[in-house]
């Protein structure tokens, strides 16, 4: 982890709602994981004083390029659209307990809602680097939502996009769905991020078929080291419900280990 100032080399809106950013990482020195995050201050404004959580979209580790996917909600991201490409970003990171993929080549199942695909994109390319097919199921509320899906079809996923809109993403129609492709598709293990309600179907799913699963847990951040606890969330340990810092004993989490309800 390394507190670093980053140049922006863009900053651009993707639709309405989502932005993209992309820095020069260069000065990184140690390996950035998918499910990894960057605590990042948004702004130099007071009002912004806490750094905001961003999961890594995609590392270049070639070109040291670290881009980010991000969904506009509040003061901090909004400030963020403000930043504009030559100016220095200020970022602790990388931080957190990335994803752990299965050895062997057997494909792998993402399930990701909204701005949740940000960090199962980056996953996503790093099962493909290593050989392993990935299938996506992809919801959002609104077809021009559905940013990361040809990003994702490049990296050879093949993608099942499920929309409000269109009437495709109603939790039992995406149950049916995922029940087939792991019926058919012999996976080894499943991600989610993204949807509480998503989660829990995928958690039960993934239960009564013995299937490891994982999922990248969201919590409103202050520190983002480990000091704070106010990231705080109960997790089910061997000892049982016990309260887990996100930042640094997650995001990422077992799948079994999620208090969903
Ligand atoms: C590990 C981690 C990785 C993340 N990665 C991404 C990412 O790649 N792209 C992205 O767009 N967002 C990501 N987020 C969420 C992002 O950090 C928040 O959306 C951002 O901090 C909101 O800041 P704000 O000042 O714009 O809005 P705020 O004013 O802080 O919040 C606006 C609204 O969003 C809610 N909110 C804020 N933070 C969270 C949160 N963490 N979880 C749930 N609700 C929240 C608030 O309750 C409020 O209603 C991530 C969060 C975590 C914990
Ligand atoms: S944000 Fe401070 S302990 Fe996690």
């Amino acid at each position: 982890m390394k507190n670093l100032h980053s140049k922006i080399l863009f900053n651009r809106p993707v639709n309405d709602r989502y932005w993209k950013m992309a820095v020069d990482a260069a000065a990184l020195e140690e390996p950035v994981s998918p499910g990894q995050f960057f605590h990042i201050r948004c702004s130099d404004n007071w009002k912004n004083l806490l750094r905001r959580p961003f999961s890594i979209y995609h590392f270049d580790r070639r070109t040291r390029i670290l881009e980010f996917l991000y969904l506009v909600k509040g003061p901090g991201t909004q400030a963020l659209t403000g930043r504009k490409p030559g100016e220095t970003l200020d970022m602790i990171g990388p931080l957190g307990k990335p994803f752990t993929l299965p050895a062997g080549d057997a494909p792998i199942l993402l399930v990701a809602r909204g701005v949740g695909v940000a960090t199962l994109h980056a996953l996503a390319r790093s099962a493909a680097a290593d050989g392993s097919r990935t299938v996506a199921i992809v919801s959002a509320r609104r077809r021009e939502d559905l940013l990361a899906v040809d990003d994702l079809k490049q990296s050879g996923a093949a993608v099942y996009a499920v929309t409000d809109e269109d009437g495709t993403s109603a939790v039992d129609q995406v149950k049916r769905l995922a029940e087939k492709l792991i019926e058919n598709d012999g996976f080894s293990a499943v991600y989610t991020c993204g949807s509480r309600r998503l989660a829990k179907l995928i958690q039960n799913l993934a239960v009564s078929r013995n299937l490891y699963g994982e999922i990248a847990m969201e919590a409103r951040m202050a520190c983002g080291l480990g000091d704070c606890y106010a990231c705080a969330c109960p997790v089910r340990r061997e000892r049982g419900i016990e309260m887990a810092r996100i930042c640094c004993e997650g995001p990422v989490f077992p799948l079994r280990q999620a208090v969903l309800s």
